[in-house]
């Protein structure tokens, strides 16, 4: 199959479902629990409708952007995940390929596979850095600083972790980090011969993590299970993020809301930006879909800061939908892990062209030309 013959995100998903074993698909399209805010980030995109304009005169378009003061070509980002190249070996550095090619900025994720400083040198667009704010300042001091030396523009810190999220396929599968083959995978994974194959060689491990005290030890967890237990902190409050701002000049953005008071905390707390997100569904199920949570975000913050949103964005549609409700832009996850699946490096760019080009034809049909137009008059409610 030639990327050329993928023509929507659902395309690509289908692709990646053949290709993987049940257990890293699960471990990527899954959520946590019964999975309600997953589905719910879904249906609320599709319960907004339009209000078309025609003759309008949009013969000429542009779906470029600023974000953060970044000129970037499409409103769509690539979110910080990990380890992609449990997907494709091309993983990460395919991924800033694939941003670099297609105007968007890849945020690259502390959990990446690949060294944040191999995904700079690789880069020839522009690259964020996420990361959480991990017990003990030190571990999270050095990740600053070493983004900071390697040229990354803005430090996005995730703050929907205190805990991980109850993600029940990955228990049921046994899912872990490294990935391990055992007798209730074995099977799964020899069934997807080329999976193996393509990533046979590849290292499957947080390599940002070298060197961090007790990481990858003796401790007799894996190292996903590790991070989760020793790393994440419950304790922590908005003094952490306030800590941040001093330590980093750059661009600050707290990824990970869906209450307009806790934006008001973030951008108090030094944030030039918030994501609107649920972290995909993956962390509490039965909280509200980003789409729903966006205006109060905006309403609260929306001159004070960039409002940025993730969780369900499938459709170029849902973009249009997002910025005519104050967001700035975009991201997504789990669309680039199927596009890497299906087809590596030209896979994740596929993913990225469909959506831009949805975009583009969604403005056009509903008779603007350029995003600084989008407004609630676009939607059906605005009338
Ligand atoms: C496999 C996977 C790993 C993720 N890891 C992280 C992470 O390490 N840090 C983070 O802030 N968000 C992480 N996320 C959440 C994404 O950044 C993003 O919020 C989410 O994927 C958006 O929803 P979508 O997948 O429906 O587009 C992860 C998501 C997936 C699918």
């Amino acid at each position: 199959v030639k990327p050329a013959d993928f023509h929507t995100v659902e395309d690509l998903r289908a692709e990646a479902r053949r290709r993987l074993p049940r257990m890293v698909f699960d471990f990527v399209d899954g959520g946590a629990e019964e999975e309600v805010t997953m589905r719910a980030n879904r249906s609320a995109f599709e319960a907004i409708t339009f209000d078309p304009r025609y003759m309008r005169g949009v013969g000429e378009r542009d779906i470029s952007t600023t974000i953060l003061g970044t000129p970037v070509r499409s409103p769509v980002m690539l979110a910080p995940t990990g380890l992609a190249r449990l997907a494709h070996r091309d993983g990460e550095l395919g991924l800033a390929d694939a941003a670099g090619r297609e105007g968007s900025i890849f945020v690259v994720g502390i959990a990446s596979g690949t060294t944040l400083e191999a995904v700079a040198e690789r880069a020839e667009g522009p690259l964020w850095f996420q990361l959480y704010l991990w017990k003990g300042r030190t571990i999270v001091e050095g990740l600053v600083e070493r983004a900071r030396a390697a040229g990354y523009r803005a430090l996005c810190v995730t703050v929907d972790v205190p805990v991980l999220g109850n993600r029940e396929r990955d228990i049921r599968n046994g899912m872990r980090i490294p990935p391990k083959i055992n007798l209730r995978n074995a099977f799964d994974a020899a069934r997807r011969p080329r999976w193996l194959a393509n990533i046979a060689r590849a290292e499957l491990t947080f390599v940002n993590m070298r060197g961090v005290p007790g990481a990858g030890g003796n401790s007799g967890l894996s190292l996903m299970d590790w991070v989760n237990r020793e790393l994440h902190d419950p304790g922590a409050t908005w003094d952490e993020v306030a800590w941040l701002r001093e330590i980093w000049d750059g661009p600050l953005v707290v990824k990970g809301i869906t209450h307009p008071e806790d934006a008001r905390s973030a951008v108090d707390a030094g944030a030039d930006g918030v994501v609107v997100s649920n972290h995909g569904g993956r962390q509490l199920d039965g909280g509200p879909a980003t789409i729903t949570a966006l205006p109060g975000v905006v309403a609260a913050v929306g001159d004070r800061a960039e409002v940025l949103l993730d969780s369900g964005v499938r459709r170029g549609s849902d973009v249009v939908k997002a910025i005519a409700l104050g967001a700035r832009a975009c991201l997504v996850g789990r669309p680039y892990w199927y596009g890497l699946a299906a087809g590596g490096t030209a896979g994740a760019q596929r993913m990225l062209e469909i959506l831009n080009t949805e975009i583009d034809r969604t403005l056009a049909l509903v008779g603007r030309s350029r995003l600084d137009e989008l407004d609630p008059s676009v939607l059906g409610a605005g009338r």
